[in-house]
């Protein structure tokens, strides 16, 4: 892997990988929320500002897209209090353990620090990876009728 060839960009800017993010997120992000391929563009299509959130972040290996990243608002109806928050952090399987997801985590923390913000929110299901990463965990928040994320704050 050569870094140098690692860039991040906002996707508003790259239109052009829109489909291919649009197929990555409804593998792995949208399978039971966006019924369709159309609909799923539109959704991304509309997390894509520059200036305010919700914005999507690509990272390209020489031209190659190996992951995103957001800036959503909180999606738990009762939880409206959790946003901004790093979402749909995504590296492909044969990128990982190289620290893009670490490069992608901080290029939103600096995002959303530019933007004014004085605290990120991040959940997740999976029990390593935000402790590895370095980040706060903070408590369980109830999703789902049987299931919990683990809610970590990070001040900016
Ligand atoms: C989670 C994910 C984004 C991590 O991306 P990544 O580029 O591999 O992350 P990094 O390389 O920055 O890893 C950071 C640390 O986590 C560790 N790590 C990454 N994947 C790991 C794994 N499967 N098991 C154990 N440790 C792991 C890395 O080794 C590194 O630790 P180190 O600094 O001690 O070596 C990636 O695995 C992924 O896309 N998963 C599927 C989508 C998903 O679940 N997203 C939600 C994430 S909350």
């Amino acid at each position: 892997m050569e870094y140098k060839h690692i860039k991040i960009y906002n996707l508003s800017n790259h239109p052009e990988y829109l489909p291919t993010v649009a197929k990555r997120y409804r593998k792995v992000f949208f399978k039971d929320q966006v019924d369709n391929m159309y609909n799923t563009i539109y959704c991304i299509q509309h997390a894509c500002h520059k200036k305010k959130i919700p914005q999507t972040l690509i990272v390209l290996y020489k031209d190659i897209p190996i992951g995103t990243a957001a800036i959503r608002n909180c999606d738990i109806a009762y939880r409206q209090d959790l946003s901004p928050r790093l979402a749909n952090l995504f590296v492909l399987p044969k990128y990982r353990k190289l620290g893009i997801g670490t490069m992608l985590q901080n290029e939103v923390l600096k995002k959303v620090k530019k933007l004014w913000y004085k605290k990120i929110y991040l959940y997740t299901k999976i029990e390593w990876y935000y402790e590895k990463t370095g980040r706060q965990f903070k408590e369980l928040i109830p999703v789902d009728k049987k299931e919990f994320e683990r809610l970590y704050v990070h001040t900016l």
